[in-house]
Order: structure tokens, then C-alpha cells, then sequence
């Protein structure tokens, strides 16, 4: 039994890394804590992700045993390593978590605190400088000084009354735009993604097992795949610089054709590519809504349109990709920076790991860094508030304004703001 497992908060539990031999247990786990119908285990998919020591489970000691005569799993938690873009176009080390669950039975004793601690311990001893996830719920993870970081802002667009994308947008001159096949999907598109990835700060890797997910390769129950439609674009010389996936449905209102067009990925290394794929997604016959719910915030698709008042909000659009600094030097090290300045922070962190008093310094060449300093600070703010800013998506006026950090000189948060901000905001369209 692990070390922990007799005492604390979480008595007769033990939290530990599972075994291969546990997946299955594992994999029952995730179905009730997420509360969908265990109908069939997802035995390949799990396969293709287990990693030894990044899936941990709770494993009850004092109850029931499980079917197997072993302790029932009854919390789920798994990471595993992605580079981050970051301002800048550097990829950071980060530790990527997810498949979170607690059994309905076993909430609220400390079991996910209990896991969290025990995965960030070790991402920061193999050198991680921040962790990222995604919440199902807004509260969740802000005390584990994870704060919002890269959010979606989807458009749901009225074909008709938005008029379509305005003619005379730059696109590249002898572009194609040519349907490509499963095969051909899986073949270029993670080279293409490989490109893209650098130029878009909030961008993470995809490996192997998503693009495996993505042509139906593997099965994972209660994952609706859909074959949709993949659109590759390629410049006059053959390069293939951006990628639309979509799906349509078949929707019809009596004898008219009222089918949304859903857009699933979206890639384009450049604006001209960009345009000439919206201006594609926008000519399908039948389709009378263009539903984009993964795009980034301050994404430009309602500027294309002859009339932006077509798009609405989609209903998705919230935070979405949280951030947890874990080492602040190497973090800040990484990103660029669009204004020199400097600017003492006093940050508070429950578990200690990036607690003190910070001189951020920028240069006028875009590189920066962060020390640790004994001046008196600017900014007092919680870890969390940092991860929301160090993306360069964040307002420090706003977390002002909003009582979420404290000025300790006048006009210390607009000056943040200049030095963290970004013009272009962060974007990550994946879940994970
Ligand atoms: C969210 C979940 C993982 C929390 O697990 P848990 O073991 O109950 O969490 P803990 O007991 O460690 O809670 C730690 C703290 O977070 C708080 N907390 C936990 N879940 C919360 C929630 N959904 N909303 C607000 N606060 C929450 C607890 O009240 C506790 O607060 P305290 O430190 O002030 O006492 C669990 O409820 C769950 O599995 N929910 C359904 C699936 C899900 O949403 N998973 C997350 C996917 S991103």
C-alpha cells in the first residue's frame, strides 16, 4: 500500500501509478466518473496511451473488492508530456493532464487534491515548467494555481444573412483547394499540424494515438466518430499550407436545405490560406449555418463576413485550456515579449513551488526573463493569475478591476498588461 494510503484525508486509499494489469479496472473508473455507461471496455484505446507512472488510480482498501478480487479503482488521473507554443513560437515542456475522475462515492475526501499533488511533485521533478489541462468545471482547479489560459470563442454563422465571406479577400494566386482522403488525412496532416503548431501560442502537440482517434483507426467506445470531409489547401507550387475538416448533417426543412456545416479542425500557416478555406467552407451547396465552436478568441472569421451581425456566439464559447506555472525562470525564459519593461511581482502559491517576489525584465528584442528580487512589487497575484497572463491572452486591468489581483503601485497592471500581453491571443483548438 502506498505511503499515504493509512492515513490523511484519504484513509484506506492508496493513490499510486497503475499497472498494465490495471487498465481494465482503470478504464471501468473513468466510465462512472465521467457517468457514462460502461459499454465496453476501451481496452486499445487505453493500450495505445498507458505510459508507465502517468496513470494513477485510488484504489479502495476498506471496500468491497472489485470483481477481480483486487481493490476497487475508484479515481482516475492520467498526464503525459507536450510542447507548448508559447509567444514566440518556442515549444514549452509541459504536463499535459487529464482523464480526471473521482467515483461519485468517493468525492470530497481529498482524492483528486491527493492525485494532483502527486503527478505535479514528479512533472516538476522531470522538469516541466507548467501543467495544462481542460475543466469541466470553472471552480475545479484554480487551487491548484491553475488559472484560464487559452479560451474558445466559436462562431455559429447564418449563411444567408451574414452574407458569406466578403469577395476580394487576399488569397494565394493559383491556390487549390482539393478534397483529400482518409489515408491522405492521415498522412500529411500531422506533418502540416507540425508546421502550424510554432506559429500559434496555446498550440499543443497532437501525438499518434489522436490522429489514430480522428480516422476511426481505433475503437473507443462512446467516442461518436463521424467520417467528415477534409479539405486540403495547397499553394500554385504544391505546398500544402492549411486544412479544413468538417462534417455536414443531412438537415432539411421540407424541401428546402438547412444543413449545418461543422467545422472540426481548422488549420492554415497563413491569412491568405485562411480566407480561401472559409471562403470554401462558406460555397457547399446546402449549407445554411457554419458552426466553428473551437476557434480562439479575437479569431477574425465575423470580419470576413459582408455582415458580421450573421455570426452569433457559440454557445461552448468559454475557458477552456488551463495553465499551472511550475517554473517560473524557465517559463518566462521561453516566450518573446512585444514591449520592454520591468515589473515586480509578489506571487503566492499554496504549494510553495513558485511563491516570492519576481523582477520580470523584457527587452526591446523581445527576449525576457524573471528573477527573484527583494524589491518592493508591483502586482501581488496568486500563481493562477499568472498562468492566466503568461499566454499573453489574460488582462492584469481586468483581474484588477475584478479583485483578482492587487495594484501596489498605481497603474502596475496596465504596465503588465504592455509587457505580457500579446496582440495576437492564445489558441489551443484541441481537447485532450
Ligand atoms: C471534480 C472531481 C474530480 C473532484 O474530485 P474530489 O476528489 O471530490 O476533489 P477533492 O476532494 O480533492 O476536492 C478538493 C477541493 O476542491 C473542491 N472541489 C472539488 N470539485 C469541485 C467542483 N466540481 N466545483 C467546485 N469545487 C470543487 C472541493 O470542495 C475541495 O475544496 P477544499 O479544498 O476547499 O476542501 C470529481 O468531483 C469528479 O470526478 N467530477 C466529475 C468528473 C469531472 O468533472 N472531472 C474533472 C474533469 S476536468
Amino acid at each position: 500500500m502506498g505511503n499515504d494510503a493509512r492515513q490523511g484525508p484519504h484513509r484506506g486509499i492508496e493513490i499510486r501509478p497503475i499497472t498494465h494489469e490495471e487498465l481494465a479496472d482503470w478504464d471501468r473508473a473513468i466510465a462512472l466518473g465521467f457517468m457514462r455507461p460502461h459499454v465496453a471496455p476501451a481496452t486499445q484505446w487505453r493500450e495505445l496511451l498507458f505510459e508507465p507512472g502517468r496513470m494513477l488510480g485510488a484504489f479502495d482498501h476498506d471496500g468491497p473488492a472489485a470483481a477481480n478480487g483486487r481493490p476497487r479503482c475508484v479515481a482516475t488521473f492520467r498526464s503525459f508530456d507536450t510542447g507548448l507554443t508559447v509567444p514566440g513560437g518556442a515549444l514549452l515542456p509541459v504536463d499535459a493532464i487529464t482523464a480526471v475522475t473521482v467515483n461519485a462515492t468517493h468525492r470530497r475526501r481529498g482524492l483528486l487534491s491527493g492525485m494532483m499533488r502527486h503527478d505535479l511533485t514528479a512533472a516538476r521533478e522531470r522538469g516541466a515548467a507548467a501543467a495544462i489541462l481542460i475543466a469541466a468545471e470553472h471552480n475545479i482547479y484554480g487551487r491548484f494555481g491553475f488559472g484560464s489560459a487559452a479560451p474558445l470563442a466559436g462562431w455559429r454563422v447564418d449563411v444567408l444573412r451574414s452574407g458569406g465571406i466578403r469577395a476580394g479577400l487576399p488569397v494565394h494566386e493559383g491556390h487549390r483547394i482539393d478534397f483529400a482522403t482518409l489515408e491522405e488525412f492521415r498522412k500529411h496532416g500531422p506533418e502540416l499540424h507540425e508546421r502550424w503548431r510554432p506559429t500559434q501560442p496555446g498550440a499543443i502537440g497532437r501525438p499518434e494515438a489522436w490522429w489514430r482517434l480522428r480516422v476511426g483507426e481505433v475503437d473507443l467506445p462512446g467516442f461518436d466518430w463521424k467520417q467528415g470531409f477534409t479539405a486540403f489547401h495547397r499553394t500554385a507550387d504544391g505546398t500544402l499550407t492549411g486544412m479544413l475538416n468538417y462534417t455536414v448533417d443531412d438537415k432539411w426543412d421540407g424541401s428546402y436545405p438547412d444543413c449545418p456545416l461543422t467545422v472540426r479542425d481548422f488549420i492554415a500557416l497563413d491569412r491568405e490560406t485562411a480566407n480561401a478555406l472559409w471562403a470554401f467552407a462558406f460555397s457547399v451547396d446546402w449549407v445554411r449555418h457554419v458552426v466553428a465552436p473551437h476557434l480562439g478568441a479575437g479569431d477574425v472569421l465575423p470580419l470576413l463576413l459582408a455582415d458580421p451581425r450573421g455570426a452569433k456566439p457559440h454557445e461552448e464559447s468559454s475557458d477552456f485550456t488551463w495553465l499551472r506555472l511550475l517554473d517560473l525562470p524557465a517559463a518566462f525564459a521561453a516566450r518573446r515579449y512585444e514591449a520592454p519593461g520591468r515589473l515586480v511581482l509578489d506571487v503566492t502559491d499554496r504549494e510553495g513551488w513558485t511563491a516570492g517576489r519576481w523582477a520580470l525584465e523584457t527587452a526591446a528584442d523581445g527576449t525576457g526573463r524573471i528573477t527573484p528580487t527583494d524589491d518592493p512589487a508591483d502586482l501581488a497575484l496568486d500563481v493562477s493569475r499568472l498562468g492566466t497572463l503568461y499566454l499573453g491572452g489574460g488582462s492584469a486591468a481586468a483581474l484588477a478591476d475584478a479583485a483578482l489581483l492587487t495594484e501596489l503601485t498605481p497603474g502596475a497592471a496596465v504596465r503588465a498588461d504592455t509587457l505580457l500581453r500579446t496582440a495576437r491571443a492564445p489558441w489551443n483548438p484541441d481537447g485532450f
